[in-house]
């Protein structure tokens, strides 16, 4: 009897620990160290491998000055944001001139409720630069913002380019090459101003990204100025299953996921991670985190047979042919505000 009820008691432990506050459900993060990645040991492989391929989504702790790179981005991103608006708005993109997205952009895009209803993301504030750098860049002149993301963000490329190739979403076995490519690279910025919460309980609404691969950095979050921890009920939310569970933020862990275009150019073996950003229920919390994308080059034409290629944004069926420019043209009509 006493063996019994010490059972109970162990399994009823084990579910405590992946149910926080609300029932929100905590997805073990599989996170592998550098070292091993590195040294290209042979089981750290696989476990990104499995992770990338039935969670879509990984973990690498322990990366050189990963975690002070992020600490400084954020500190340099807030002196930006207390920039007089002028300022800042001399950073945005001047649509008029043809300038489609890189430098400063409050809100603009549409996610599906839950409801099925579009809900325009309100919160939201980007800044958007290409790695390295770029002369279409736009930087601020009053702060070093320049130095802060693209330091952040060599280790992010760096980083993000080894683990596709290791689980070879470029290189010979899909023809497809990227090192020439330009990354881009978005810090995501959600304000505290509001309580939206009701209307629209979502930060980021459900969505994939478009895509082949995404790293990003855990989230940074500030109460009234402090640094505060990650709220239960707040922070990326991962699809897996029919359920999405929350990836806990950890400062010493970048994260990678996997876009619609790596689920085209691998006919399904591989499939895009869906995901949404949860808000905190006190309007006082602000969020901070960065984000990169990696494009294949926009010549690129694949001929997939991916579930994905019903999908209007795809030229034609299964098989047909389709570039990324098609692929990222038509994503942008569908998800941008105007
Ligand atoms: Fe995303």
């Amino acid at each position: 009897m006493k063996i019994f009820y010490s059972l109970i008691v162990f399994f009823a432990l084990i579910f405590q620990s992946h149910l926080i506050g609300e029932g929100v459900e905590i997805l073990p993060l599989e996170v592998i160290s550098y070292e091993d990645f590195i040294q290209n040991d042979a089981n750290a492989i696989q476990v990104l491998q499995n992770a990338l391929y039935k969670k879509g989504i990984v973990g690498i702790r322990g990366i050189p000055t990963y975690a002070e790179k992020v600490e400084n981005f954020v500190k340099t991103y807030q002196a930006f944001l207390l920039l007089p608006n002028e300022a800042k708005q001399a950073v945005a993109p001047n649509h008029d001139l043809g300038e489609t997205f890189l430098g400063y952009e409050e809100g603009k895009e549409r996610f599906k409720g839950p409801d099925g209803r579009w809900l325009i993301d309100d919160l939201k504030i980007s800044y958007y630069a290409l790695i390295p750098e770029n002369q279409k860049n736009k930087w601020p002149l009053d702060c070093d913002l320049q130095t802060a993301f693209q330091d952040l963000g060599a280790i992010m490329v760096d980083t993000a380019q080894l683990v596709m190739k290791k689980i070879h979403l470029i290189g010979p076995s899909t023809g497809i090459f990227i090192e020439d490519t330009p990354k881009v690279g978005r810090m995501l910025y959600y304000q505290k101003k509001g309580d939206t919460h009701r209307e629209n309980p979502f930060w980021c609404g459900a969505h994939f990204d478009h895509a082949m691969f995404t790293a990003l950095t855990p989230a940074t979050y500030f109460t009234r100025g402090n640094c505060t921890s990650e709220p239960d009920e707040a922070g990326l939310f991962v699809k897996v299953g029919e359920k999405y569970k929350k990836v806990l933020a950890d400062p010493e862990v970048l994260m990678f996921q996997v876009g619609e275009f790596g689920q085209l150019v691998t006919d399904d073996a591989i499939r895009a991670t869906k995901h949404r950003v949860h808000k905190a229920h006190s309007k006082e919390v602000e969020r901070y985190a960065m984000a990169v994308f990696f494009n294949p080059p926009m010549e690129t034409i694949i001929h997939s047979y991916s579930e994905l290629t019903q999908d209007d944004r795809y030229s034609g069926q299964a098989g047909d042919p389709c570039s990324y420019e098609h692929w990222n043209d038509e994503t942008f009509k569908r998800f941008i505000v105007k």
